[in-house]
């Protein structure tokens, strides 16, 4: 490739690493990152394999970018920062830990040569997970967790131990499990994917590279026959300038199925007071919503002294959406949740402002429900935003997407509370 020293008006620094379909360059401007550029180039079978391929570049980079802006926008921590040109996008610069991290819904490809008593097209469940040291002089071999960590990589200061391992297969796990909603509202089976991690200048762990058309096998309407990856390219006896044009063409599709994506679905959050005065109550409910990406909307009514204030504001909103959830508040007597919930088909969810000296009076207002209720009660305003969030998230990638973000997140902050505060402590 020709020396290239800005792109999308960022100065480059030194070329920090040269692979086959990209190169890493430093950026003297912004320490701790760096720029990714794509390289008009498609490979196969550890490089045995190569084309240019004109164009190529442009769609890795639409599709990557795609990509990793939704998994940012469920909260992973990602390397991946924005799309500075057509084929270049700025990225946290990382040490990269030499695994790559397979992850696979049905069986196919290699895995089957491995593992020749299985059919093809069995479902793992949950997705199988595989891990492969890359080198490429013996063909990136298959490593065990066991061999991951006695390998003891140093990245960037960070010991790759059990605790960074459990969190690299959770990750990838969940990368999978949230593309595979992606590509399924788009009527594609994803069947497996790739990818890889690095730690950043800061000790973090980031999935980093790149997720595109290279990283995945995608069987449109489930049918393998109409593959839309780079196995089509790999399959190949040989390569003609028609075929590799139908690669691109499918790369292309491919990128252009993720432009279709319906991720903000018509929703809304009520949040119900009985009266002003917990307003502070709802306000927190409110911000835990919104870390969910939920919309959400207060209303203050009482069921007790505006019975029909409130049935009336509660046919409002059923005419005007579909997916609605109700969170409702109010202390001492709640006559608010189950009333609305005797009125309506949607989700009612309690959480009553509790002061602790009534609190085991108050509470069974919204627990004692006559026959043919069936609102939910919590107690705690992140609780009743998780509910919500839970149950929005049955329609809705990106809210599902958060809510296995934060999943992780909790599984990870006690793993690494517990590595802090890990000591024996004998008597002598
Ligand atoms: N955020 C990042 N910071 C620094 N380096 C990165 C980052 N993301 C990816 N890289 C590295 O960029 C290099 C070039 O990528 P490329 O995919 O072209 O390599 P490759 O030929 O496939 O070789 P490899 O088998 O190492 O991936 C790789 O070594 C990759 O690990
Ligand atoms: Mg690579």
């Amino acid at each position: 490739m020709a020396e290239i020293t800005e792109v999308g008006g960022i100065k480059l620094g030194k070329l920090l690493a040269e692979g086959k379909t990209k190169q890493v360059y430093d950026v003297p401007s912004q320490p701790g990152y760096s720029i990714l550029l794509n390289k008009d180039r498609i490979t196969a079978h550890n490089g045995v394999r190569s084309h240019d391929l004109e164009g190529k570049a442009t769609i890795s980079n639409q599709t990557n970018a795609k990509v990793f802006t939704l998994l940012n926008q469920a909260g992973l921590k990602t390397a991946f920062v924005r799309t500075v040109s057509d084929d270049a996008f700025l990225a946290r610069k990382c040490e990269m830990i030499p695994i790559e991290w397979v992850t696979r819904r049905l069986a196919t490809g290699s895995f089957l040569k491995r593992n020749p008593g299985v059919k093809e097209g069995y479902r793992f469940s949950p997705p199988k997970q595989e891990t492969f040291y890359k080198d490429d002089a013996n063909d990136d071999p298959q490593w065990s967790e066991e061999e991951i960590v006695s390998a003891e990589f140093k990245v960037n200061g960070l010991t790759i131990g059990l605790n960074e391992t459990d969190i690299m297969q959770r990750t990838s796990i969940l990368v999978f499990e949230i593309l595979e909603r992606v590509w399924g509202s788009l009527n594609c089976a994803l069947v497996d994917m790739k990818i890889e991690f690095g730690v950043d200048s800061e000790g973090k762990i980031l999935v980093a590279d790149v997720i595109d058309s290279d990283s995945w096998r995608l069987w449109p309407s489930g049918d393998k026959r109409l593959m839309v990856d780079k196995q089509v390219y790999r399959n190949l006896a040989t390569v003609s300038a028609d075929d590799l044009d139908t690669v691109k063409r499918n790369f292309l599709w491919v990128s252009e199925q993720l432009d279709k994506l319906r991720l903000k679905n018509e929703h809304l959050v009520v949040v119900m007071m009985g009266s002003a005065a917990d307003m502070d109550h709802c306000e927190t409910i409110c911000k835990y919503c919104e870390d969910f990406g939920l919309n959400v909307e207060m209303r203050v009514t009482s069921a007790h002294k505006s019975t029909s204030t409130t049935l009336q504001i509660l046919k409002e909103y059923e005419s005007a959406w579909s997916n609605l959830v109700f969170i409702t508040v109010a202390g001492r007597s709640n006559g608010l949740g189950p009333v609305l919930s005797g009125n309506t088909n949607y989700p009612v969810i309690n959480c009553p402002p509790m002061k602790p000296h009534t609190m085991s009076l108050d509470v069974w207002s919204s627990l004692n429900l006559p026959s043919g209720l069936g609102c939910a009660t919590v107690l705690y305003p992140e609780a009743a935003a998780l509910n919500a969030a839970q149950i929005l998230g049955l329609d809705n990638i990106l809210v599902w997407a958060r809510l296995r973000v934060k999943q992780l997140d909790n599984f990870v902050v006690l793993m690494l509370a517990d590595k802090r505060l890990r000591r024996i402590r004998h008597w002598e």
